[in-house]
């Protein structure tokens, strides 16, 4: 039987009715059966002040920090704004780039995105990987998951509906998992 494999899934917006959180959701629902899929909340993790990190450092770093630690790999989602990543997620991972030791480091992660655009978000996959290429972060390439047009393929309750880009996600989580497992065999 496969171990668990704990992943720790992070979303770039903070919407209720987020595209990309609802894009987490259905990759918890179509991972493999031995995966376990947190989604992890940015929502009060303040703007980055070296000050008020030196003073204390805020419960939500702390928590987003200890669930990449705990994990054995991350996936991302995040909208494209203004062709690049959120400054919400760009913020969290510039807080927890600065922890001893770095949870990032050496940690698989894949990467998908929704946008009700006509190229799904796909200019922030290449700035959320460079960005991480710094924090030696091992992404997968393929599959690629960009969802496109997100609005005709998640229904009204997020849930997402479209059959082919269902594949994707599962084949994306699936290839996530073996990457993980052959890391941690060495
Ligand atoms: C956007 N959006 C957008 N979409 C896109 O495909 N390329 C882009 O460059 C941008 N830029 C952009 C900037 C800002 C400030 C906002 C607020 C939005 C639209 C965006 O993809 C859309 O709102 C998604 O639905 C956001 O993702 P969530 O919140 O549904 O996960």
């Amino acid at each position: 039987m496969s171990n668990k494999i704990r992943i720790v899934g992070i979303s770039g917006s903070l919407r209720g009715e987020s595209y990309n959180t609802a894009a987490l959701r259905a990759a918890a629902e179509l991972a493999p059966p031995n995966v376990e899929l947190q989604i992890a909340d940015l929502a009060d993790i303040p703007l980055y002040n070296q000050e008020l990190r030196d003073r204390e450092l805020p419960a939500a770093v702390t928590q987003l920090s200890d669930a990449i630690a705990a994990a054995d790999a991350v996936l991302f989602a995040t909208p494209e704004y203004n062709y690049s990543i959120p400054g919400v997620l760009k913020n969290a991972i510039d807080w927890v780039s600065r922890q001893s030791p770095q949870p990032l480091a050496g940690k698989p992660a894949a990467v998908m995105s929704a946008s009700m655009g006509m190229l799904g978000g796909v200019r922030a996959h290449y700035d959320l990987r460079k960005i991480l290429v710094y924090l030696d972060v091992h992404f997968i390439n393929k599959p690629e998951v960009m969802i496109a047009q997100a609005q005709q393929k998640f229904d009204a309750s997020g849930a997402l509906v479209d059959e082919m880009t269902r594949d994707f996600v599962r084949q994306q989580i699936a290839a996530l998992c073996d990457w993980a497992e052959r890391l941690q065999r060495g």
